[in-house]
């Protein structure tokens, strides 16, 4: 079931965002999380940052699995993952360094791909965080790519490419061609999933994901069949799904 909330700008969809993720942290304080990089979540990571650290909630028993990572990038390069998860999130709150997973993009990469579905299939995310690419894409997920897919290694697509370029100082020449991603069948594994979307560069994946049909071709639009999915998005990024009134 997809159940879709409509806001008007980004700094909305971060605090709805975090309200979910609040609930969730509440009930269960040693919640499993999903987590994403890019631009989609960081206000939503504002938000816990915040509520760490003005209302005292606690992460220390939280356990977080990240979508991703390039190839490639040592985890102290200032552009991987790893490091854009403890700058905008890891390192302003309580959470154990044990207790976060982001897979490696570096040594044996058919290991890295093993190690991370082994540490997926023993625990169950609570709630899955996810951006989606312009092309559809949820992880580094690319068209294309198997429904049944688990943690791989992918070819990014041109359009990736680009649109990433802007954490590279826009030199689309030093964006890593390749990444490590959790498959398309373990973000269907998580309990919830939690879908964040700004701005008009993203409407027509949105259009797709929810009115197109269930193909390879759009690989956000697997989550169809999702039991408990929840989709945030900015008047923007809805843009091509309403008719707005005059
Ligand atoms: C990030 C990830 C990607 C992004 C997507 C949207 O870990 O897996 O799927 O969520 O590319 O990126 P932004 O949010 O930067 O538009």
């Amino acid at each position: 079931m997809m159940r879709v909330i409509r806001v008007a700008n980004y700094q909305e969809v971060s605090k709805k965002a975090f309200e979910e993720i609040k609930t969730i942290i509440t009930v269960k304080p040693g919640a499993v999380l999903g987590l994403a990089t890019g631009s989609s979540p960081v206000g939503l990571y504002q938000y816990m940052i915040k509520d760490h650290q003005e209302a005292g909630t606690s992460y220390a028993d939280i356990k977080t699995f990240n979508l991703d990572e390039y190839v490639g990038l040592p985890k102290s390069d200032p552009h991987s993952y790893y490091s854009f998860m403890h700058h905008n999130l890891f390192d302003h709150i309580d959470i154990k360094e044990e207790n976060i997973h982001i897979p490696s993009g570096e040594g044996d990469l058919l290991s890295q791909c093993e190690l991370y579905n082994e540490l997926l299939s023993e625990t169950q995310i609570d709630i899955q965080v996810l951006g989606i690419g312009s092309n559809g894409h949820i992880g580094f997920n690319e068209p294309g790519t198997s429904f049944d897919s688990e943690t791989h290694i992918v070819e990014l697509k041109q359009s990736t490419i680009q649109d990433n370029a802007r954490f590279f100082d826009n030199d689309i020449s030093k964006v890593p061609a390749r990444a490590i991603t959790m498959g398309i069948a373990n973000v269907m594994n998580a309990k919830k999933i939690l879908l964040l979307a700004t701005g008009e560069n993203k409407a027509s994946a949105i259009a797709s994901l929810l009115m197109g049909i269930r193909t390879e071709n759009v690989p956000a639009s697997a989550l169809q069949d999702h039991p408990d999915v929840t989709i945030i998005i900015d008047k923007a990024a809805s843009s091509l799904l309403y008719k707005e009134k005059r």
